[in-house]
């Protein structure tokens, strides 16, 4: 069998006359944790729901854990666990409910055994009988993916599994992730946070539809060609507002004390500067660009061509 757990091509997708998924294709091996990125209404959900059969694409091909995506849909379904974006379980079950709930769906054989067995692996045994709809964002989200995991799947679709949950929480999630990525289950994730898209094995970056750039974290950054200049010091607001529409420079970003530079072009950047390094009373460093710095510029240099 192919080491490749999603393998699809020229995936398109039209809502009326707007295009929200372009020719987009994917390759995703098995363990892999493969991230998504890109600014709401890019295509994220949509491509996601069109993987696990969900949604039929208007052209495209290709093969989800082995099985046609356009006409084996029933068999990915079964073997996908799908976070959707909201919360969907019932609120007004309790954990243990819910779960049960969840197994009876799938009719599943050993019920009673993997309902008590994912509450003990996800620590949530001693509120099986709390109701979900009084758990923290967090814990929701635990319960969520306890509920995705029951039927053993291969593949993970995650998505937005994170938005709004606190940080503890999400590291505890992404630990999860991991383990599950050693025993070679396979996850596709959308995030908005930047710190988990560092997380991921691979990342992809769509826009409007179109996937602009995919690779690891370190491939990304290095394929964006960004020069980034850092500087340093008190009252950098007054800098800024001498930095307005100089050639060469795309953005300009504070971070606390600190402000981000950034540009494509090396050379005129470097020419738009230097009159204002000269005898400054800031501290100026030539650095690599963040992950956060490149999203920011491709999604500056994309076009909306969906309308
Ligand atoms: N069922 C639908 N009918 C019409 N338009 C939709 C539907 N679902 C999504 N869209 C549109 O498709 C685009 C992509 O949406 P989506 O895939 O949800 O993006 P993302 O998940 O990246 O935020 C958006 O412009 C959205 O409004
Ligand atoms: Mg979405």
């Amino acid at each position: 069998m192919s080491n490749l757990v999603i393998e699809v091509k020229g995936l398109t997708k039209y809502f009326g006359k707007r295009c929200v998924v372009d020719n987009l294709a994917l390759h995703v091996e098995r363990g892999q944790i493969y991230g998504f990125l890109g600014p709401n209404g890019s295509g994220k959900t949509t491509t996601i729901r069109m993987l696990c059969g969900l949604l039929t694409p208007d052209a495209g091909q290709g093969q989800c854990l082995g099985y046609n995506i356009l006409t084996q849909s029933d068999q990915i379904k079964r073997q996908v666990g799908y976070m959707t974006q909201k919360f969907t379980l019932y609120e007004d079950l309790t954990i243990h409910e819910n779960l049960d709930f969840v197994a009876r769906i799938y009719g599943m054989s050993r019920r009673r055994v993997r309902v008590s067995q994912s509450l003990e692996q996800l620590g949530l045994t001693e509120r099986a009988n709390q109701l979900a709809g009084s758990l923290s964002g967090g814990w929701k989200q635990r319960l969520a993916l306890a509920a995705c995991l029951l039927h053993e799947p291969q593949l993970l679709l995650l998505d937005e599994p994170t938005a709004g949950v606190d940080p503890k929480a999400r590291r505890d999630f992404w630990e999860q992730i991991h383990q599950l990525s050693a025993q070679g289950i396979t996850t596709l994730v959308s995030t908005h946070y930047m710190d988990e898209a560092e997380r991921c094995h691979r990342l992809a970056y769509l826009a409007y539809g179109n996937l602009l750039v995919n690779g690891t974290v370190q491939e990304v950054i290095d394929h964006s060609g960004l020069t980034v200049w850092t500087v340093m010091g008190d009252n950098l607001w007054k800098l800024q507002a001498q930095l307005k529409s100089l050639p060469g420079l795309e953005q300009v970003v504070p971070f606390g004390n600190l402000l981000h530079l950034i540009g494509q072009d090396t050379d005129l950047l470097q020419a738009s500067i230097a009159p204002l390094m000269t005898n400054s009373p800031y501290e100026w460093q030539l650095s690599k660009p963040t992950l956060e710095d490149v999203f920011i510029s491709l999604m500056g240099h994309a076009q909306d061509h969906s309308l």
